[in-house]
């Protein structure tokens, strides 16, 4: 089995509206993403999403932006939407994974203009100990068309200016022991989807082939059928979870079958009145996408879930969190989510609000700051309730005739401007 590196940490030199040293380090079983409208929380997604696919060796054209333009990487804006709005033409990434005996540090540059988008730079280097080595080096040539400088010197692969080489070392055959391990260690990339769930989009059969969760959980029907016929154990913990979630005595899950290999979801309630997906209501629906994406992810990946608490009752904030903790240390893979639910941040113990990251608006472009780098984090642990605090600023937009010395806006990226 995979196992994820301890550290992982996604770096945003140059993307969308991050200040150059925005980072997010997805070391937490749970990292919960919270803060204003636009403050670059689904951007941060999108370079997570945008790094996966250029590790695994996709292809710069087939990322398009969002909207049917058949693109197999969708992200807002498209490539030429990642650049930093700064008049300059070029996007930058980097990914550090750290493990016991060394740490990896990769780093890739985009250049976009009316030609395209091209690899201007990329590098991997490898960390153990006191040594540091560089397995490659990419330097586009000067002049159109003049190709890459490679250090150490290409072993015969082509290098094309549309995918990147650690992308082609992870489809070719390189068998140096760097590129194994850099294989083996950005295997958890390979899985990495950002799931936000439509409830609209669930509400249909779906041929019970298509067994991989889809993005925004169209087939959630299908993928829920797989696993109770390939993890029956895991689907009991769908069903034990979701049993907690609707106003209704205890619920079974099961499903209606078409005869053309089309099934549908439907949730048994205690007195036996059946509702299939159809029917069901919003929140149920989302919450079972979550606990199926939970149970149905790849051991040693990260899931990672837009607006995880949407339509779900606060009350069912604690046992959502619950579930994801239980059922990511269950499958060995970590969970990163936004929210804006003041319940999901009540919901968490204060050994847990390492898990929040802060998304905020600073003098350089957006950061994401770790709750306890936020001045003032003791005091608020200190008060407990997060969300209380929260949502007092927010809707009140005034201070508190209490208010302390600190400053709970900044804290919490809420409340009035
Ligand atoms: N190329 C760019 N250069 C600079 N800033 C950008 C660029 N693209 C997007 N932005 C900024 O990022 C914002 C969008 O951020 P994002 O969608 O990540 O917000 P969010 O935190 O997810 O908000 P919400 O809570 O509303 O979903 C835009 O409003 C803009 O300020
Ligand atoms: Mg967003």
């Amino acid at each position: 089995m995979v196992s994820l590196p301890k550290d992982l940490t996604l770096r945003l030199p140059r993307f969308k509206g991050f200040a150059p040293g925005a980072a997010l380090s997805l070391q937490q079983p749970l990292t919960l993403l919270i803060g204003r409208n636009g403050t670059g929380k689904t951007n941060a997604l999108e370079a997570f999403k945008l790094l996966a696919h250029l590790c695994r060796g996709g292809r710069l054209p087939e990322v398009t932006d969002v909207g049917g333009y058949g693109g197999y990487l969708e992200v807002r804006g498209g490539l030429p939407g990642c650049v930093p709005q700064d008049g300059g033409r070029r996007m930058a990434l980097g990914l550090d994974l750290a493990n016991h005996d060394g740490a990896l540090r990769y780093d890739v540059a985009i250049d976009v203009d009316e030609r395209g988008a091209r690899i201007a730079t990329e590098e991997l280097i490898v960390h153990e100990g006191a040594t540091q080595s560089v397995v490659f080096h990419l330097k586009a040539g000067q002049g159109p068309g003049a190709g890459f400088v490679v250090i150490p010197p290409d072993t015969g692969f082509p290098v094309s200016d549309d995918r990147t080489y650690l992308g082609r070392a992870d489809g070719g055959g390189e068998k140096t022991k760097a590129a194994d391990e850099l294989r083996e260690a950005v295997r958890w990339l390979v899985d990495f989807r950002v799931f936000d769930f439509h409830p609209e989009a669930m509400r249909q059969f779906a041929d019970h082939r298509l067994h991989q969760m889809a993005p925004n959980g169209f087939n959630v029907s299908a993928a829920a059928y797989a696993l109770r016929a390939t993890n029956p154990e895991g689907f009991r913990q769908v069903e034990q979870f979701i049993a907690t979630i609707p106003d209704a005595d205890a619920c079974k899950l099961g499903f209606v079958e078409a005869p053309n290999g089309q099934v549908m979801l439907e949730l048994e309630e205690a007195t036996g009145r059946k509702y299939d997906a159809r029917v069901l209501s919003d929140g149920t629906l989302r919450a079972i996408a979550v606990a199926v994406a939970m149970e149905t992810t790849n051991p040693g990946s990260v899931v990672t879930i837009e607006e995880i608490e949407r339509g779900l009752h606060p009350a069912r904030a604690r046992a959502l969190v619950k579930h994801i903790l239980e059922a990511g240390s269950r499958r060995d893979a970590r969970v990163l989510a936004t929210t804006h639910s003041p319940a999901v941040l009540d919901a968490l113990t204060v050994e847990q609000y390492g898990s929040i990251v802060v998304a905020r608006r600073g003098a350089g472009g957006h950061e994401l700051v770790p709750f306890w780098s936020l001045p003032g984090a003791e005091y608020l642990a200190e008060k407990g309730r997060l969300g209380a605090a929260e949502t007092q600023e927010g809707l009140t937009g005034a201070a508190p005739p209490s208010r302390p010395a600190v400053d709970l806006d900044a804290l919490l990226g809420m409340g009035e401007p």
